[in-house]
């Protein structure tokens, strides 16, 4: 059972809005077990092992914090554990909950061995924050009745019960905070086999064929994100459907990919226009997050969250300690000739074929 107490944005990673149907698909799409949840082995074990442990006494799990970039999977996880203990699920975010007292009732309306997961922890308020650590550590709250010189300060003892945190900016989390939790996971990109495994169990829960070539060319392009593989899956179905066979095929693939602006190496327009930025505005960096961030009209945060990591994990940028630097690598992927290539008198390469 879930009770929402805030809607979250799902399927935000590079995705325009979600209509219902896609909203109901993705729902579909969720592991809900920690065997249909695929790769992040070594966090699956872990938390087999806590699951099945805790179990045996017959109590909670431990506090459980989860970071890493959007769409790997930390959402799913929280539901894939409420699962498997047979918890309820609350469901709230950082931004979400304003006043301590929101909190208050939140935390006193779970019951013995919910599960309250809290999505973008890094951005819950600090009175709201300060709140949880004898909440998690003793299973109290201090709450204050009336105002003034009046007000007096009760203290609520709460049913067991276990949080679940969630964030894409570890380093945003204070340390009280993060010491509170029992466990701290980071979620790792995807390897590609990985990546074919969960496009394969998408294609099978739409209702579509797909061919091995197609998964191969979708699971290589989806940003070693499982959010991105199973969007980018929906967009190849939707082509195999009106202008393909009916099924997956290279073609739909290949197609459906183009048709989102998806390169060889899975960047979007927007990855190539930050790297073209670095290199063109900035002479290849280093430059500081703030300015690239105004130079490319978009949001440091969302840049440092969402777009950056996989660029990172690809080798096309570096941070340094004077800001981001494209690498030999991102000048060869858009096939422009580095200052040391025109030196030496290299011609540039000329855009290189996208797809
Ligand atoms: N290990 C996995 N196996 C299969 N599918 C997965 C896995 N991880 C994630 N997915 C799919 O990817 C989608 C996105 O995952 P999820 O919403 O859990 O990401 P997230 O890490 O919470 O992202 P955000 O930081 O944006 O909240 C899910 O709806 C699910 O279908
Ligand atoms: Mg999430």
């Amino acid at each position: 059972m879930s009770k929402e107490v805030s809607k979250e944005t799902e399927d935000r990673l590079l995705s325009p809005a979600t209509s219902e149907t896609d909203v109901a698909l993705d729902v579909a799409l969720r592991p809900k077990t920690l065997k249909d949840y695929v790769g992040q082995n070594e966090i699956k074990e872990s938390l087999g092992i806590m699951i099945e442990a805790a179990k045996g006494r017959k109590e909670t799990v431990d506090h459980l914090l989860f970071y890493g970039p959007p769409g790997l999977g930390k959402t799913t996880l929280a539901g894939v554990i409420a699962h498997e203990t047979e918890a309820s699920l609350t469901t709230t975010s950082g931004p979400a909950i304003e006043r301590a007292g929101d909190l208050a009732s939140i935390l006193t309306n779970l019951g013995p061995g919910d599960i309250l997961f809290i999505d973008e922890i890094h951005r819950l308020p600090k009175v709201v924050e300060e709140m949880l650590y004898p909440a998690m550590e003793d299973r109290k709250i201090d709450i204050v009745l009336g105002k003034g010189p009046g007000a007096r300060s009760v203290r609520l003892d709460l049913e067991p019960f276990t949080i679940i945190g969630a964030t894409t900016k570890i380093g945003a989390l204070s340390s009280p905070l993060r010491d509170r939790f029992g466990a701290t996971y980071q979620l790792a990109f995807y390897a590609e086999d990985e990546m074919r495994k969960i496009l394969g169990r998408s294609a099978k829960i739409l209702g579509v064929t797909a061919e091995v070539a197609a998964l191969k060319a979708l699971a290589g392009r989806s940003r070693s994100t499982p959010r991105v593989a199973n969007r980018l899956l929906k967009r190849a179905r939707d082509w195999a459907q009106t202008r393909g066979t009916g099924t997956i095929d290279a073609a739909a693939a290949e197609q459906s990919l183009k048709l989102e602006g998806v390169d060889e190496l899975g960047l979007d327009a927007t990855d190539r226009r930050l790297l073209e930025t670095i290199i063109k505005k900035f002479k290849g960096g280093p430059v500081g997050l703030g300015t690239l961030a105004a130079a490319v009209s978009d949001e440091s945060e969302t840049i440092e969250e969402v777009y950056e990591p996989f660029l990172i994990q690809l080798g096309l940028v570096e941070r340094t300690p004077r800001g981001r630097k494209a690498t030999e690598a991102a000048y060869t992927h858009l096939g422009i000739a580095t200052s040391a290539g025109r030196a030496a008198g290299q011609a540039p390469a000329g855009q290189k074929k996208l797809v």
